[in-house]
């Protein structure tokens, strides 16, 4: 389902270059922009383990459910591109390449041949109908003063970019002169990614070249660097960005503010530096059993760091907890992944993560996701134990985690906003500049977490891009 607020464009802000006919679901208002990101999904991925005659032994090949994507146009004339939104990674690059994304394959897995089947974010031919970014046929192309950069993500894509500067548009609203990669080569993926992450050496930007919110901010078509995200449940297709602005009918309660905390990361050779990310304190970690108010607590350990990455499809966690609650929720975990009962995502529940001063409660329906094959349905938990590595090791709070969370995230001041999703309407208020300048109060949502008894349809596919940078 789209986002279908209607147009409402105030006249005479500074900065605001609507091109109205390309983006049928922004919202814009004086200091924001309220963009649809839209959730791809499909039932492309679906694999059939080792062929054994007679048995229904199936699993779903990607268990990463959605990415979601926003479609943004570059250049003059505009050319029009679709990307994949990412809070896990920074950078913005387009053009992938569409001849060496494919996934499929047959691979080795616990001694048994398993065949892959791309999604729609790796198959070749999406990728080529996704549009490219031709900067010989735009006018207001320039040189980036940025070297050539190859990067990687942790789900094994690499991408090499070269760098350009030209105008970028987002839900209508224009920035000039922002630069951006275009990919030379990259594998694995294919659409290419816009990172919404902070700039990697501190908030402020100084030592990196000025990421697209900061471009914003500085052009004046928002008030600071800040932008907030409402990615909607796991059954519905449709979330927003929102740039400049808080939506106070998308959360109930109050904004808890949580200051990003910095990490002091050691990388290979022992070299130490102070890393940017969304990082912030795992305090606790509860389940509600279904159907019923019992609870029970998880150990994360000491000093549980994790960072908010809508562009994960799992929460990735501290080692041995998948396994806890798969057996507390009777399911089987195979591998990495737990299948349970799919009418638990029918019942109350589900699992409150405690942040430092906010809890955010993700009930079953977006904790569990299920997939048909065959007619017959799975269910699985999305969270896996933490193979990622690093020194600190961090944790990784993905979609499944953000879906059930509202949250704004301010470069300005360092500090993410966080309150329970709902979505009660549209009511968009500008973030002003200067220290709390994200609007306080309680969001204008007064009903609890919604009943569980609707029916659901089902979903499966897509790629997974883990954020997280390696550079
Ligand atoms: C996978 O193996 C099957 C059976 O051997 C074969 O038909 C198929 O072409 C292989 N797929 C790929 C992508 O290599
Ligand atoms: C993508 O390319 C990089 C660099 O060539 C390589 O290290 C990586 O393994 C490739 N990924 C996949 C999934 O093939
Ligand atoms: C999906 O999200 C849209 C936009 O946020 C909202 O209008 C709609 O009510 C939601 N649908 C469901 C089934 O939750
Ligand atoms: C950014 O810089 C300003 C001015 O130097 C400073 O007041 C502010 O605290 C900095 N913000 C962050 C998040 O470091």
């Amino acid at each position: 389902m789209l986002f279908t607020a209607a147009l409402t464009f105030v006249a005479g802000v500074s900065g605001l270059n609507v091109d109205w006919t390309g983006f049928p679901g922004a919202t814009v208002g004086p200091g924001f922009i309220s963009v649809p990101l839209s959730a791809q999904k499909d039932s492309a991925g679906l694999r059939r383990r080792a062929e054994v005659a007679g048995t229904t032994d199936i699993e779903v090949a990607n268990f990463r459910s959605s990415n979601y994507v926003i479609d943004i146009s570059i250049g003059t004339p505009p050319q029009k591109v679709s990307v994949v939104v990412d809070t896990g990674s920074h950078e913005l690059w387009v053009n992938p390449d569409c001849s060496r994304s494919s996934t499929a394959g047959n691979k080795t897995e616990n001694g048994q041949t398993v065949t892959y089947t791309d999604s729609p974010f790796s198959d070749p031919e999406e990728c080529r109908k996704r549009g490219r970014y031709d900067s010989s046929k735009s006018s207001s192309l320039s040189q980036a003063d940025v070297s050539d950069n190859t990067f990687g993500y942790v789900d094994g894509t690499t991408v090499s970019v070269g760098y350009v500067k030209d105008s970028i548009s987002v839900g209508g609203l224009s920035i000039t002169d922002q630069i951006f990669g275009v990919a030379k080569t990259s594998n694995q993926t294919g659409i290419g990614i816009m990172g919404f992450g902070p700039p990697p050496f501190g908030f402020n930007n100084s030592n990196y070249y000025p990421l697209i919110l900061s471009t914003m901010a500085k052009q004046g078509v928002i008030k600071s660097p800040a932008f907030s995200m409402h990615l909607g449940d796991l059954d519905n297709t449709t979330g927003t960005i929102t740039f400049g602005g808080v939506d106070k009918k998308k959360y109930q309660g109050a904004l808890a503010k949580i200051p990003f905390r910095p990490v002091e990361v050691t990388v290979e050779g022992g070299q130490k530096f102070q890393h940017t990310h969304y990082y912030v304190n795992m305090k606790s970690m509860k389940l509600t059993k279904p159907g019923t108010t019992e609870t029970k607590s998880y150990d994360l350990g000491k000093d549980a760091i994790a960072t908010l990455d809508c562009g994960s499809t799992n929460n990735i966690l501290p080692r041995g907890i998948t396994k806890q609650v798969c057996d507390d929720l009777k399911g089987s975990l195979e591998g990495k992944r737990c299948t349970v009962d799919c009418a638990i995502r029918r019942q109350t529940g589900g699992i409150t993560f405690g942040l430092e001063g906010k809890d955010i409660l993700v009930p079953f329906y977006n904790l569990i996701e299920e997939t048909v094959f065959q007619e017959v349905s799975f269910c699985h938990i999305m969270m896996n134990d933490n193979d990622i590595g690093g020194n600190p090791e961090t944790h990784l709070l993905g979609a499944p985690f953000l879906r059930s969370a509202y949250a704004v995230f301010d470069w300005g001041n360092g500090n993410l906003h966080i309150a329970q999703a709902a979505n009660c309407g549209t009511n968009i208020v500008a973030i002003g500049s200067g220290t709390d300048s994200v609007p306080a109060g309680n969001g204008e949502c007064s009903f609890a977490i919604k009943s569980v008894t609707r029916s659901f349809w089902l979903m499966v596919g897509a790629s997974l891009f883990v954020g997280l940078s390696v550079l």
